[in-house]
């Protein structure tokens, strides 16, 4: 059963600011705990913010970055190096200031790469390197993430994934392409719920009067399939960062 913690801040700059610095902190303990550590980035406005957040924080380089294993929870599938793509602007906003190793950088693939448009292609690729990298204990075939960063759209989806689609409802594979996303780019790659449930800490991370409504509804206990943000919760812990007008409708 997670523990559920709900934290609410300020505005929309002390949330990123104090999400990069307990980000910052949790990755510090896992490498003091077991030498690694393993983030899943989210896209969205709050997500890379808290990017940008971590890059301009005095305390980033007591993170050994080398030793961090970064992921994705999903992608827009557009070309390599689009504007608009996770992966873009998660390297602009902080992987590309800091010493990662490139070869635990896992970004999802981009459309007109070697899966060409085929989105489940990739999404079948990525699963299979989850695999790869899952320990022999697994539950479920993807590695040990310690923290998951989410953001939540303002009809309840996170990740890629949206209400009353196949996609939230998917419980077999860990990866899926997505098809006719309601928030453009409308073709994009997701982890699934059972892949999101795997991680030790699921951080879920909005701000704004729009949000209150999906909040409140997944805090108060609404179905996965109505409310996607619902179904975020990590194996020890789920952690809402709110402002207060996100947090405004939630008890
Ligand atoms: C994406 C994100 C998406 C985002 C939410 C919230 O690719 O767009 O993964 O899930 O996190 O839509 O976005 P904002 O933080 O900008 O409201």
């Amino acid at each position: 059963m997670t523990r559920q913690q709900v934290v609410v801040h300020d505005d929309g700059d002390v949330l990123a600011a104090a999400a990069a610095a307990r980000l910052i902190t949790a990755v510090v303990d896992a490498q003091q705990a077991r030498g690694t550590a393993s983030v899943v980035l989210t896209g969205g406005r709050t997500g890379i913010g808290v990017l940008e957040q971590v890059r301009a924080s005095a305390a980033r380089d007591a993170v050994d970055w080398s030793r961090v294993d970064f992921f994705w929870g999903d992608e827009r599938f557009l070309p390599d190096g689009d504007p608009e793509r996770n992966e873009t602007q998660a390297r602009k906003a902080l992987l590309e200031h800091v010493a990662v190793d490139p070869a635990r950088v896992h970004p999802m693939a981009p459309s007109g790469g070697e899966f060409g448009e085929d989105a489940d292609a990739a999404a079948a690729a990525y699963a299979e390197l989850l695999s790869s990298l899952a320990g022999e204990r697994a539950e479920f075939p993807v590695p040990r993430f310690d923290v998951l960063l989410l953001g939540v759209g303002e009809e309840g989806h996170t990740a890629s994934l949206f209400p009353d689609t196949p996609y939230v409802r998917e419980q077999g594979r860990s990866v899926v392409g997505v098809h006719d996303c309601p928030k453009p780019p409308p073709t994009r790659i997701s982890l699934t719920l059972p892949a999101i449930r795997s991680a030790a800490e699921v951080w879920l991370m909005t701000t704004g009067g729009a949000k209150a409504e999906p909040v409140a509804a997944a805090l108060g206990g609404a179905e996965p399939v109505d409310i996607p943000a619902a179904g975020a919760q990590g194996r020890e812990r789920t952690l809402w960062l709110l402002d207060g007008a996100a947090a405004a409708q939630a008890r």
